[in-house]
């Protein structure tokens, strides 16, 4: 099975004036006054759509921030943009920060709304199985919060223990928006933008540390692979946004990665970057690149 990873895509519309409050206000004055606008293109967006389809994956695996404010414009526009590739094969989804941005978009759970074919409902974390292969979802992105930061509640931890304990497919990704581990392996920072109790998240994981095959995270825009330290170690992979601007001069590039499991087992890691006109496989292999 060959399992697409994309993440941070960043889909932006301009709000507007009515929905420029609260938190929405700070990061429309950070996406535009601050020039973070161009750090997402369309055109790189819409690559990464054709490079997708074109890796004919048997899933699809998305870890979040589709959006840049989580306005009703930009979840229509991403749906306009993404629903081909999301419905192309599999999919799984979860959000991001940026998805859930104010309290709004949670009460009105937009992101459901528009892809909630691929989030699934119910409950945190939520069970994809596709073949011999489980994807567990987890959520710990906050609305309405003046940080970056996340927070999984005892009873999501409660029920992963759980989940972890009871899937009995041989691979299994876990799928979590934020980095437990920085690039290398420290434990992810600032408390600004991590998971503000991830060792409480990493004890539930470490306890199934057999079982998992991999965990796959975003948030963090320049990708990176590293693990957790546990008996076995977990490789813990981040392809990098999928939407950046191309800036190689500033080290900016689009990325997306496909796994290969084979028989519960990940057997290649392949790492597509933007190369300026579409995706094509890292020179020197996953990662060489350094970000
Ligand atoms: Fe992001
Ligand atoms: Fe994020």
């Amino acid at each position: 099975m060959r399992v697409a990873h994309v993440t941070d895509i960043h889909v932006l519309v301009a709000p507007s004036f009515g929905e420029c409050f609260n938190k929405r206000a700070l990061g429309a004055a950070n996406l535009f006054l601050a020039g973070r606008k161009s750090h997402f293109t369309r055109e790189v967006q819409e690559a990464l759509v054709t490079a997708v389809l074109a890796q004919e994956p048997d899933v699809l695996a998305c870890t979040g921030d589709l959006t840049a404010m989580a306005t009703d414009a930009e979840f229509e526009e991403a749906h306009g943009l993404l629903e081909p590739m999301f419905a192309a094969q599999p999919s799984v989804l979860i959000p991001g920060n940026h998805d859930t941005y104010v309290r709004q978009a949670e009460l009105e759970r937009s992101i459901e709304k528009w892809f909630g074919s691929w989030t699934g409902e119910g409950d945190w974390p939520r069970l994809h199985v596709h073949g011999d292969v489980a994807f567990v979802c987890v959520d710990v992105c906050r609305s309405a919060w003046i940080l970056s930061s996340g927070s999984a509640d005892t009873d999501q931890l409660t029920r992963l223990d759980r989940m972890l304990a009871e899937v009995t497919q041989p691979f299994v990704f876990v799928l979590l928006h934020y980095p437990l581990r920085g690039r290398d392996g420290e434990p992810y920072g600032p408390w600004t933008r991590n998971i503000e109790n991830a060792p409480e998240v990493e004890a539930v994981l470490a306890r199934h540390a057999g079982r998992i095959g991999a965990i796959l995270h975003g948030h963090e825009h320049h990708g990176f692979r590293t693990q957790m330290p546990a008996e076995p170690p977990v490789p813990i992979l981040n392809p990098g946004s999928g939407g950046y601007a191309d800036l190689p001069d500033k080290g900016r590039r689009a990325h997306f990665c496909v796994y290969t499991v084979e028989d519960g087992r990940m057997t290649d890691i392949e790492r597509f970057a933007y190369d300026g006109t579409g995706f094509s496989p890292e020179p020197g292999g996953p990662w060489a690149s350094g970000g």
